[in-house]
C-alpha cells in the first residue's frame, strides 16, 4: 500500500475534538473490497453517545473555540491547504477509494482531483461572503449579515465517498460552522484519511468531526440531536423523507439530494456516434451508481432500432473487472446488498421489458460483486424499471414519436434531478431546456458536473442547491441589524 494511507485490514479509530478515539462501546464493523469480497478494514460502530460525543464537540468549538473568532481569510487558507494535501496524496487516496467502493482507479483519480478542487474553490469563496446595506426608509442604518448556521450535521452516501465529503465539508467550513460528517457505512476510509490532515492544515480541534456508523444508530441521532442546526444529506428518497420528519422536531436547516431516474433524450437529428456514447457514459459511468444517471434513455422511433443495436454492440465491450487495473471501464457494485437489489431489477426488467444485452453478472468474473452494463428496451414509463431508481448499470430504452411526446415522457417521473436533451437543432433543444423540470439539463452531453455551478434537484429529488455560491448560503443564516441614528427619543407615549 503506498505510504500516507494506513495499511488494509486496519482497525480504524473516529475523529472527534481533534483526536483519533474508538466508539464508546469499542465495537467496530468491517468493511470490505467489493471486487473480492474480503474485509479490508474495521472501523467503529458508532450510536447515539458517540454522535453525542461529536456534537458536544462540534458545538464548543463553533461558541467558544478560536472558530468563533475566526477570520474567512484563516479558513479559506484551511481549506487550500487542504486542497493540497488531498492532491498530494492522490495516488495514495485514489487507490484506497478504488479499493473500497469498486470504482475504476481511473475514475477514483479524477474523484480526487474532484475533492481538491472543491476544497479550493470553497477556499476562495470565503472571503466572498457579502452582506448587504438595506435601504430603509428612515434615519437608521439596517444591515443584513451572514453567519454560520452553526453546527450542520453530514450524512453521505457511499457512490463518490471522498468526494461527497468534500461537497458537504468544504462550504460549512467556509461558511464557519463546524460539522460531523457521517460517511457511508460502506465507504467511510477515505474520510478517516482525510482527517489525518486537518491539524496540518491549521483546522482546529472540533471544528470536523467524523464519526462512522449505520444509518439507524448513528445517522438518526445526529438528524435528532438538538444542538445540530442544519443537516445536509444525499442518499436514498426514503431516508430523505424519514430526515425531513426527524428535523422536524428541533426545525434544523435541511438539505437533501435524493437521487433520480433522469432522462436522457435522443432526437433523430442527433450527431449518431456521439449520441451512442453519450447513452453509455450517462448511464453506465461508476457502474451507474450516480444520483443523475442518465437511466431512462427516450430515443425517436425513426432511429429507435439502429439505436439500440448501436448502443448493444458498444455496451458488449466495456471492459469489466479488477478496479485497480488501469484498463478497466466497470468494477463491481459497492456491496452485497446493492448486488441483490440491483439483481432484483434485472428480473423485474426481463418480466416489464426486453432484453438486449446484460441481464446478469460477467460469466468469466467468479468473485466480486459484478453486474454487466444492461439494456432493457420497449419500457414503458410506467413500469417499475422506469420509475425507481436501480443505482446500477440498467438502462431502460424508452421509444417516443416526436418532441411533445419526449417532453411528456421526460417529465413524467417522481424525481427531477437531472435530464439531457441531444439535437442539433438549437431551437428544440431550448425548447426542451424549458419544459424539463430538472436541477440540470444537458445538451449534447451528460453528466458533467462542476464544483462553479449549481447541483440539486426539483421534485422528489430533493430541494436545497451544493456547489456554485449558492452552495455557501446553505450554511449560512442572515441576521438583520438595525442602527437607530435618530438621536431623539421614539417619543410614542
Ligand atoms: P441510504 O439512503 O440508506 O444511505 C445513505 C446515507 O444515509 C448513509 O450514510 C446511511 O448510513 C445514511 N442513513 C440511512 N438511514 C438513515 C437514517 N434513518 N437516518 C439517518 N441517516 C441514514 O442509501 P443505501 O441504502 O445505501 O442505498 C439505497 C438506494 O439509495 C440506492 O439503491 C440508490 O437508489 C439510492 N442512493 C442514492 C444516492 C444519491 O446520490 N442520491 C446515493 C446512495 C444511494
Ligand atoms: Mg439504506
Amino acid at each position: 500500500m503506498p505510504s500516507g494511507v494506513q495499511a488494509e485490514t486496519k482497525t480504524y479509530q473516529i475523529f472527534i475534538n481533534g483526536q483519533w478515539t474508538d466508539s464508546a462501546s469499542k465495537k467496530t464493523f468491517p468493511v470490505y473490497d467489493p471486487s473480492t469480497e474480503e474485509v479490508i478494514a474495521q472501523v467503529p460502530d458508532c450510536r447515539s453517545e458517540d454522535v453525542n460525543r461529536a456534537v458536544t464537540a462540534a458545538k464548543a468549538a463553533f461558541e467558544d473555540g478560536p472558530w468563533a473568532t475566526t477570520t474567512a481569510q484563516e479558513r479559506g487558507r484551511v481549506l487550500f491547504r487542504l486542497a493540497e494535501k488531498v492532491r498530494a496524496n492522490l495516488p495514495a487516496l485514489a487507490e484506497l477509494e478504488c479499493r473500497n467502493s469498486g470504482k475504476p482507479i481511473v475514475e477514483a483519480e479524477f474523484d480526487m482531483n474532484d475533492a481538491a478542487t472543491c476544497f479550493e474553490y470553497y477556499g476562495g469563496l470565503a472571503t466572498k461572503v457579502m452582506g448587504y446595506v438595506n435601504p430603509v426608509p428612515d434615519n437608521a442604518m439596517s444591515l443584513s449579515l451572514k453567519e454560520p448556521v452553526g453546527v450542520a450535521g453530514q450524512i453521505i452516501p457511499w457512490n463518490y465517498p471522498l468526494l461527497m465529503a468534500a461537497w458537504k465539508l468544504a462550504p460549512a467550513v467556509a461558511a464557519g460552522c463546524t460539522c460531523v460528517l457521517k460517511p457511508a457505512e460502506q465507504t467511510p476510509l477515505t474520510a478517516l484519511e482525510l482527517a489525518r490532515y486537518f491539524a496540518d492544515c491549521g483546522l482546529p480541534p472540533g471544528v470536523v468531526n467524523i464519526v462512522t456508523g449505520l444509518g439507524e444508530t448513528c445517522g438518526a441521532p445526529l438528524v435528532q440531536h438538538p444542538d445540530v442546526n442544519k443537516i445536509a444529506f444525499t442518499g436514498s428518497a426514503a431516508v430523505g423523507k424519514i430526515i425531513v420528519q426527524q428535523a422536524a422536531d428541533t426545525v434544523k436547516r435541511v438539505t437533501l439530494e435524493l437521487g433520480g431516474k433522469s432522462p436522457n433524450i435522443f432526437f433523430a437529428d442527433a450527431d449518431f456516434e456521439a449520441a451512442i456514447d453519450g447513452a453509455l457514459f450517462g448511464v453506465f459511468i461508476n457502474q451507474g451508481e450516480v444520483c443523475s444517471a442518465g437511466s431512462r434513455i427516450l430515443v425517436q422511433k425513426s432511429i429507435y432500432k439502429n439505436f439500440i443495436e448501436a448502443m448493444t454492440e458498444k455496451a458488449k465491450k466495456i471492459k469489466l473487472g479488477p478496479p485497480l487495473e488501469r484498463e478497466t471501464k466497470m468494477g463491481p457494485l459497492v456491496s452485497k446488498e446493492q448486488y441483490d437489489r440491483v439483481n432484483e431489477y434485472l428480473a423485474l426488467g426481463k418480466k416489464e421489458a426486453k432484453l438486449a444485452s446484460g441481464g446478469s453478472r460477467p460469466e468469466k468474473i467468479a468473485t466480486g460483486y459484478y453486474v454487466q452494463p444492461t439494456i432493457f428496451y420497449d419500457v414503458n414509463n410506467s413500469a417499475r424499471i422506469a420509475r425507481e431508481e436501480i443505482f446500477g448499470p440498467v438502462a431502460a430504452v424508452i421509444p417516443f414519436e416526436d418532441e411533445r411526446d419526449a417532453l411528456k415522457i421526460a417529465n413524467d417521473s417522481p424525481y427531477g434531478l437531472a435530464a439531457a436533451v441531444w439535437t442539433r437543432d438549437i431551437f428544440k433543444a431550448m425548447r426542451a431546456v424549458r419544459a424539463l423540470r430538472s436541477g440540470v439539463v444537458w445538451v449534447n452531453h451528460m453528466q458533467p458536473t462542476y464544483v462553479e455551478a449549481p447541483w440539486g434537484g426539483y421534485k422528489q429529488s430533493g430541494f436545497g442547491r451544493e456547489l456554485g455560491p449558492g452552495g455557501i448560503e446553505e450554511y449560512l443564516e442572515t441576521k438583520q441589524v438595525f442602527i437607530n441614528l435618530n438621536e431623539q427619543p421614539i417619543g410614542w407615549y
